[in-house]
């Protein structure tokens, strides 16, 4: 099997998609592991990915396109601790993942969907933050960010419903220098990113 792979299938479980991921059997196993939700071209998981070496680095995205770009640089860069999945995230965090598997999980930059048509496909939401913590193992931590405002506000809302996190900026000190690929373009044309990075209970 090789080291580096995409898991594309559909994921009939956990387990299932442990035997065909080398990585992701590492971080059941007890290594340290982040999600990147919706990872993109993947500049900030690769970033982590090289920084600690002894981690597991979960991105899971839906447009096989940019993962097949991405499994190229994990292959170019020989790293052996990311694993990559297709995923819906939705269906993802509500029918895929284990509880408490991990330490941090990263949504950065998610769609926005400005239009007020649109807001019904917006990920962030108290139902989704609420299933996602779940996904983190106690003390672990959500670091959520985005460079639009009323998406910014939103995250705030759906954040005050949600007793069993608590505000940690520091829980990111460690990597707030590394940027994503959406949030360099932002920068660019002047915007910034605000972010929300949060605790769960222990
Ligand atoms: C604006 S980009 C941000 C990418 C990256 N996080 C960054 O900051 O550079 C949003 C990403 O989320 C992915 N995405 C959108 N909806 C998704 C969903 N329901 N499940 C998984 N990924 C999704 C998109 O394909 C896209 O790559």
């Amino acid at each position: 099997m090789s080291q580096f792979h995409i898991f594309t299938g559909a994921i009939r479980g956990w387990q299932e998609a442990c035997a065909h991921v080398p990585a992701l059997a590492t971080a059941t196993a007890g290594a340290a592991v982040e999600l990147d939700l919706g990872c993109g071209k993947g500049g900030f998981l690769l970033e982590l990915a090289e920084r600690y070496p002894e981690r597991t680095v979960v991105g899971a995205e839906l447009m096989i396109g940019r993962l097949k770009r991405l499994l190229k640089k994990v292959e170019a860069r020989e790293l052996a601790n990311v694993a990559l999945l297709r995923a819906e995230a939705w269906e993802f965090v509500a029918f895929h993942l284990p509880d408490a598997l991990f330490d941090r999980i990263h949504v950065l930059c998610p769609d926005p969907w400005p239009k007020a048509r649109h807001r019904a496909n917006r990920l962030v939401t108290s139902e989704f933050l609420g299933r996602i913590t779940t996904k983190l193992r106690p003390g672990g931590v959500l670091h959520l960010a985005t460079d639009d405002p009323p998406y910014f506000e939103r995250f705030r809302g759906a954040v005050d419903g949600l007793p069993e996190l608590t505000l940690d900026p520091d829980g990111i000190a460690d990597i707030a220098d590394i940027k994503t690929d959406f949030q360099r373009r932002w920068e660019e044309q002047g915007k910034s990113l605000q972010r929300i990075v949060l605790r769960r209970t222990p």
